[in-house]
């Protein structure tokens, strides 16, 4: 994440994230579930532009750039349901910093979508602000406040574009990011709610972990990662969603090397072997069906 200055404001685009790997290990006391996931971010961002404000206030616009979908933009709250604005307030409590912000949220990235794009606007407010208002907060510090926002949200600082995170997501070790992956990202109209999910998912028996398919990846040998990528709350989804069904299928008939749905959906993606072959099949799936699709990669 970099951040730039534009006259009186601060500009920082952030990232979209997909899980390669995701499986629900068990239910823990305080209701969340207990994950290994292999997470990397993609170039679909948002971009954030920060004001200061003489006022006390934290307050957030909205525009969303890119959606056909009218109901994606009415998705996004403006208040203090975005978690933007709470990472913002967060931080004013946490160290007494009495500054009041505007931002104006440009959302390229879909919501209830399993691409954690409020959580990434949440990781680049406490990012940015925290080198705006000169805070010093560490990294380490940064992602124990991101982790009461949400359980996504330290990923987006981590100093690697690639993470298995543990725990309810928050815990996270950054591993060595393999090769440029690329991908085609689909994502239909409908959404689907993280908690719901969760609460309708069954923890996996036999856990794999997510080492054999990270060992895959740093080989380059893609057809063995595609062959080891899972997502144990994609049941859940589907049961959840026809969308969810409707998209494996379309997915199936196209020669990606894996493809499956990421985070809690509704996004489902596919990896190619090159962007050309990225570029064809979204090509098709934009011919063929209703859905918003994406071309993205990892980072090199
Ligand atoms: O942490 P976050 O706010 O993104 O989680 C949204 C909801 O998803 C939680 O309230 C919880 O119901 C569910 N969840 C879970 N286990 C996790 C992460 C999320 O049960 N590890």
């Amino acid at each position: 994440m970099r951040l730039r200055q534009v006259g009186r404001s601060w500009v920082v685009h952030t990232p979209a994230k997909l899980n390669l790997f995701l499986e629900v290990l068990g239910k823990r006391a305080d209701g969340f579930h207990e994950l290994e996931t292999l997470m990397v971010t993609v170039n679909l961002f948002d971009t954030l532009v920060l004001t200061e404000e003489p006022s006390t206030e934290v307050s957030l616009r909205c525009r969303d750039v890119c959606s056909r979908f009218s109901s994606d933009s009415q998705d996004v709250p403006e208040g203090r349901d975005n978690l933007a604005v709470r990472a913002a307030e967060l931080l004013r409590s946490e160290t007494g910093a009495d500054f009041g912000i505007h931002i104006d949220l440009i959302k390229r990235i879909p919501s209830a979508a399993g691409l954690a794009g409020g959580s990434s606007d949440a990781a680049a407010t406490l990012f940015a602000l925290n080198q705006v208002r000169n805070l010093g907060l560490s990294r380490d510090e940064l992602q124990n406040l991101a982790s009461v926002i949400g359980s996504d949200v330290s990923f987006f600082l981590s100093p690697s574009p690639t993470a298995i995170c543990q725990g309810r997501g928050e815990s996270i070790r950054p591993i060595q990011s393999p090769v440029r992956l690329h991908f085609v990202i689909a994502k239909p109209a409908s959404g689907l709610s993280t908690a719901q999910v969760f609460n309708h998912c069954r923890p996996v028996e036999n856990p794999q972990g997510a080492e054999a398919l990270v060992e895959s990846l740093q080989r380059g040998d893609l057809m063995s990662a595609g062959r080891q990528m899972v997502n144990s709350l994609q049941p859940a989804a589907e049961s959840l969603n026809p969308d969810m069904k409707r998209l494996r299928d379309r997915f199936s008939r196209l020669p990606f090397v894996g493809h499956m749905m990421s985070g809690s959906g509704t996004t489902w993606f596919g990896v190619c072997r090159h962007r050309c072959e990225a570029r064809m099949a979204a090509a098709r799936l934009r011919a063929s069906g209703p859905d918003r699709v994406f071309v993205a990669e990892s980072p090199p």
